[in-house]
């Protein structure tokens, strides 16, 4: 991971995809804002994957019922989900290029699931360890049945809209496996429907918090978000974890692993800057603060074009939700038509329109 790797650009809006072009699905949970931690694992790639697809987004809401399914949870996904979208513009998704949806309106992804789910086994799904450490995340002790066919819900989602490509992160890659194993069981059983889908895994370390816990996450409460103002960034960085051996600014510290440097090398695009500051803080000849003052001046130059954009994109009142609700539709009839293709495949059409067939001459011949 490398600043200019993931520093934002601009870029004009250009036109969408041309048509027929292959199509791309990831996605999240609506769960909350996007943080630092979002960009760096999948935000990033997105972007920089998104305009050489059909691009799809989707809003994983059923997901979320896996292992959050309170009122008050689902009450609030619908704040989240535009948050998501609107973090997902500023940070550089082209709305030209980028199909919204929210899955539970689109219905007939839960009956593909379901008719998938006669071609995986649940051992199959008991050996993808990601699943268990949902649970056990969530304070559950035993297994849900929606969480086990978690694997498969995604499955439903990424073939019903024949994606080629599908990238995530490292959690999910043992997800989209499962959607390439059924897609191809179903091809070979019943006929050639499906896409195989390709995993396209995002190569990048995993960013700690600021508490310098692994893992930067809204439960952990040690992230910063793309839409937190200057003064906020600032006030978390100041408090973020470094080298705890360092108790003054003439010790030498250690920079491997350190997430004020971690994050330096991820956000900071003056890498001369940041080796100097590494240089001084190994040889013990510089404070944290003045390396926290530059981070947070770093940081602060790569969320100012996005707050800009943000600004801008929400001062557009309604577009947010109007992508959404156009992106809906649309991924709806893509998906509908993908469902009668299975439907009719699988031989399910078949006895109905042998019985309407037989009722109708019956009321003829009345
Ligand atoms: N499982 C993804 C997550 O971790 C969300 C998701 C649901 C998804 N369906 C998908 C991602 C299809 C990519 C493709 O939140």
């Amino acid at each position: 991971m490398t600043a200019t790797a993931i520093a934002p650009r601009n870029p004009a809006p250009v036109a969408g995809p041309l048509p027929g072009a292959p199509r791309m699905l990831t996605g999240d949970r609506p769960t909350g804002r996007l943080h630092l931690g979002h960009y760096a694992g999948s935000l990033a790639n997105r972007i920089r994957l998104h305009r050489r697809y059909e691009s799809f987004f989707i809003i994983a809401d059923l997901h979320m019922l896996t292992t959050k399914n309170s009122p008050a949870e689902i009450a609030e996904a619908g704040r989240h989900a535009t948050d998501m979208v609107l973090d997902s513009l500023a940070a550089g998704l082209d709305p030209a290029h980028s199909v919204f949806y929210l899955q539970s309106a689109v219905p007939e992804v839960a009956e593909l699931s379901l008719l998938l789910s006669s071609l995986v086994t649940v051992p199959r799904l008991q050996r993808i360890p990601s699943l268990k450490e949902m649970g056990q995340h969530a304070g559950q002790r035993e297994m849900p049945l929606a969480l086990l066919g978690y694997p498969v819900l995604q499955a439903a989602d990424i073939l019903a809209v024949h994606a080629a490509v599908v990238p995530v992160g490292k959690d999910n890659a043992a997800h989209v496996e499962v959607a390439r194993e059924t897609a191809r069981r179903f091809n070979r059983r019943y006929g050639d429907v499906f896409t195989v889908p390709d995993l396209v895994p995002a190569d990048v370390p995993v960013l700690p918090g600021t508490d310098g816990r692994a893992k930067m996450s809204k439960s952990l409460d040690n992230a910063i978000y793309l839409s937190d103002p200057p003064e906020v960034v600032a006030a978390k960085v100041r408090r973020m974890y470094t080298d705890p051996a360092r108790t003054t600014a003439g010790v030498p510290g250690t920079v491997e692993g350190n997430p004020v440097f971690v994050y330096h090398d991820a956000f900071n695009d003056r890498p001369a800057e940041v080796a100097e500051l590494k240089e001084r803080y190994l040889a013990g000849k510089v404070g944290d603060a003045e390396v926290k003052e530059k981070l947070t001046a770093a940081l602060n130059r790569f969320l100012d074009p996005i707050r800009e954009r943000r600004a801008a994109f929400e001062a557009d009142q309604g577009l947010v939700e109007e992508l959404i609700v156009t992106g809906t539709a649309r991924t709806r009839r893509e998906v509908k038509r993908t469902l009668a293709d299975v439907r009719a495949t699988m031989g399910l059409t078949a006895a109905l329109a042998g019985f309407r067939r037989a009722a109708r001459s019956r009321s003829r011949a009345r």
